[in-house]
């Protein structure tokens, strides 16, 4: 069907343009506050690229928090289906959260440097949005709450995620439920440390994946959640790999040893069982 057109360029069949205040995209997009929180500190034209890669990666970290914090609670309602819809939509998002390491992936020390003194003691080491994400993959850890001490928000925000089962605790939690030998120590343990590796989880991940059939819906569970892992550990070798370039082996901002404390980080998996289960299988 064509479009008509009057004189003016607005036809009865074209999109409206008479709003009395803001247009109602703009109520709900906020495009206008999210265009121009682009506070750049040094004239250096490749920092605002650096800047928005860095919000457009906080907002993937807020949707990916918003899936897994939705899958952790229709996991612990058994309703698995729905927690496979979160999960699924998640590695769609960590792949676009991947993607956008393109635009800084191939960055020299030169481009890097021209901008980087603007950014002060500034790193990503303090994003909580990221944090948030570690915490419910199991990766808690009660001294990353201490950079946050001067702002309530984030702070209480990130307290009660520290306390809070990860979605790995609620899988573990609902193979016990499904009649899984999952030990104790493992459903009681203290939610705000490190979740560490088990024998015994290892050995039930090792029979879910010897007859996958038996338990098709726990096993399909098991792969997303093994894509998830995979998705994560990608971006924190991009993220290294994209450092070792921009920086090669100076010291963070942050005031970490930079490349050399960032790869002890990446070479772990999350959710580990599921991981070295695959060599008993
Ligand atoms: C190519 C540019 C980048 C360089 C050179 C770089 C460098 C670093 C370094 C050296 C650290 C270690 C902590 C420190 O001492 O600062 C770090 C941590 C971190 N960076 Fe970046 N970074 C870059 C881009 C980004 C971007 C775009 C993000 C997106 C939010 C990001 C998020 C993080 C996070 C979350 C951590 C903490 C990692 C952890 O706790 O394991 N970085 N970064």
């Amino acid at each position: 069907m064509s479009n008509t057109l009057d004189a003016s360029g607005a036809g009865s069949d074209t999109p409206n343009l008479d709003f009395a205040g803001t247009t109602p995209y703009e109520d709900y997009v906020q495009a206008d506050v999210l265009t121009h929180l682009q506070h750049l500190r040094s004239d250096d034209p490749g920092e605002m690229v650096f800047l928005v890669t860095t919000q457009v990666m906080e907002l993937w970290f807020t949707v990916i928090v918003h899936e897994w914090e939705t899958a952790a609670k229709a996991l612990r309602e058994d309703r698995i289906p729905v927690a496979m819809d979160a999960l699924k939509r998640s590695l769609r998002e960590l792949e676009a959260l991947n993607a956008s390491w393109r635009p800084l992936a191939q960055l020299t020390p030169g481009q890097f440097n021209a901008y980087r003194s603007a950014l002060g003691e500034g790193s990503g080491f303090q994003s909580a949005m990221y944090r948030r994400m570690e915490f419910l993959l199991g990766d808690k850890s009660a001294s990353m709450l201490v950079p946050h001490r001067g702002a309530p928000r984030v702070h209480a925000e990130l307290e009660k995620a520290l306390h809070e089962p990860s979605l790995y605790d609620e899988v573990l939690r609902l193979l016990a439920r499904r009649g899984f030998p999952v030990p104790a120590e493992v459903l009681d343990r203290d939610l705000s440390r490190r979740y560490e590796p088990s024998a015994e989880v290892e050995a039930v991940w090792t029979g879910l994946y010897a007859s996958p059939d038996e338990h098709l819906d726990l096993h399909r569970l098991g792969e997303v959640l093994t894509d998830v892992a995979e998705l994560v550990w990608r971006w924190r070798n991009d993220h290294l790999v994209a450092t070792r370039r921009a920086m090669g082996a100076k010291t963070g901002t942050g005031g970490s040893a930079g490349v050399t404390w960032l790869e002890k980080r990446a070479q772990k998996n999350v959710f580990p069982e599921l991981w070295t289960a695959r060599s008993h299988v």
